[in-house]
């Protein structure tokens, strides 16, 4: 893994084991919180809410999402799962913490929190990070929004199966807000079959679209 500075300032990493970024060229924070924070969570429309998300990587989307929360006061149950954790040097060199002064401390607590149980971060925001794949890791139920921000699905294909996307289905609240970056055709049919409703939206600088999924009430 090696670090990438993205057009907005912001690191990301590159995967050499994938030949794969984590995030946009043109920003990984810009990205993140135009696919995830705007699109996502703030389409939610209640204060307690259990958010799942799909490569917890460098916890970025969890970063965003706690300090969101404590703006707008809410209560987070945040379980990401991630099949191959960041080694502690490069975290080490990330910048993502230094973005957001008087927050730094949360990226570290996101960082040092315990695997495979959960753990209150603060009163108001949890974390469970489940070390294995999404393929055979068993999935919490009740989840009002999901991150899915996997690698691509050119390079994990398996990821983004109608499988898959049942299986995060069964795990979503009925209206709850799938959001992803890829709107690739054959992932909205997986979707689809899998039986969520599409919404196309603009996506974030230098991709024309994203996808917003909704588990029908
Ligand atoms: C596009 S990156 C995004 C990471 C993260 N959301 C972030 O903002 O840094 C994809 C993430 O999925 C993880 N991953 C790859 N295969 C996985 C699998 N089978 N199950 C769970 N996570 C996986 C990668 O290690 C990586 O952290």
């Amino acid at each position: 893994m090696k670090l990438l500075l993205t057009e907005d300032g912001s690191h990301t990493i590159y995967s050499e084991q994938f030949d794969e970024i984590y995030h946009s060229r043109r920003g990984a924070l810009t990205e993140s919180q135009h696919v995830f924070i705007q699109n996502g969570l703030a389409a939610v429309p209640i204060h307690t809410m259990d958010i799942f998300e799909v490569g917890f990587g460098t916890g970025l989307n969890a970063l965003l999402t706690w300090i969101y929360a404590e703006q707008h006061d809410l209560e987070v149950m945040y379980t990401a799962v991630e099949l191959y954790p960041i080694s502690e040097g490069v975290l080490s060199e990330i910048n993502l913490a230094s973005l957001f002064p008087g927050h730094e401390d949360k990226f570290h607590k996101l960082h040092n929190a315990r695997w495979d149980s959960p753990d209150a971060l603060d009163a108001r925001f949890s974390l469970h990070k489940i070390k294995g794949s999404l393929v055979d890791s068993i999935l919490p139920a009740g989840q009002d929004l999901v991150y899915f921000d996997a690698f691509s699905p050119d390079k994990q294909p398996e990821l983004w199966s109608a499988e898959i996307f049942h299986k995060v289905y069964e795990a979503m609240n009925p209206g709850g807000i799938l959001a992803t970056y890829c709107s690739k055709g054959y992932v909205r049919r997986n979707m689809q079959e899998a039986g969520l409703r599409i919404e196309k939206l603009p996506g974030p600088p230098g991709k024309r679209e994203m996808v917003r999924a909704h588990r029908p009430l």
